[in-house]
């Protein structure tokens, strides 16, 4: 007897007939539904999370994993990690998507948050942001994660955190005191290059 599963989430059904004995991973694949996989299966995440609407019974019994992993609220509200629970037995099993509020989010999820923040920023926002980040790792992932090529843009890009820095230094010496300003002037215009006057 196959299981007929089906995939109800908001804005894609999927449904058909898949094989006693698959990980629920596999089995929604096959009806193509592409379930993300952060820790490839070893069962140490949970963005591989599903909530079983129908058919638990005919599911495999809880691994030390998805005990480990997902709390008693998140199981009693039927939540299974696809990688771990297997269909045992045929019959009618229908799968819902775990929010994304509830679970961790994916690399390429957070990337993607990263990305429509940063789209979203003021001009003077990013430059700020670009300022801020000195690591060189962390330099990288922002250029992954606005999707400007590395090699190509790296140069723009290290010229608007120049601007950038120009901004802050200029807001910081606007707020400076008055009477700290001659010793600022003086300090802008030695990293201009120009010559001090000699007594
Ligand atoms: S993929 Fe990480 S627990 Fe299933």
């Amino acid at each position: 007897m196959g299981v007929n599963l089906e995939w109800k989430a908001e804005g894609g059904e999927r449904s058909g007939v898949v094989a006693e004995g698959a990980y629920l991973w596999a089995a929604v694949k096959r009806i193509g539904v592409r379930l993300p996989a952060e820790c490839e299966g070893r069962g140490e995440c949970d963005t591989c999370a599903v909530v079983v609407s129908e058919g638990a019974t005919l599911l495999s019994g809880l691994t030390d994993a998805e005990r480990k992993i997902l709390s008693p609220e998140r199981l009693a509200a039927g939540e299974r990690l696809a990688c771990q629970a297997k269909v045992e037995r045929g019959g009618d099993v229908v799968l819902r998507p775990v929010p994304t509020t509830e679970r961790a989010e994916t690399a390429e999820e957070a990337a993607r948050d990263l990305r429509e923040e940063f789209r979203r920023m003021s001009l003077k926002k990013k430059f700020a942001t670009l300022v801020g980040i000195e690591a060189d790792m962390a330099y990288e992932t922002l250029v992954r994660a606005v999707d400007i090529p590395f090699d190509l843009f790296g140069k723009g890009l290290e010229l608007l955190a120049g601007r950038g820095r120009r901004i802050a230094q200029n807001e910081r010496a606007a707020r400076r005191p008055a009477d700290s300003a001659p010793a600022a002037a003086t300090a802008a215009t030695n990293e201009g290059g120009a010559e001090t006057p000699q007594n």
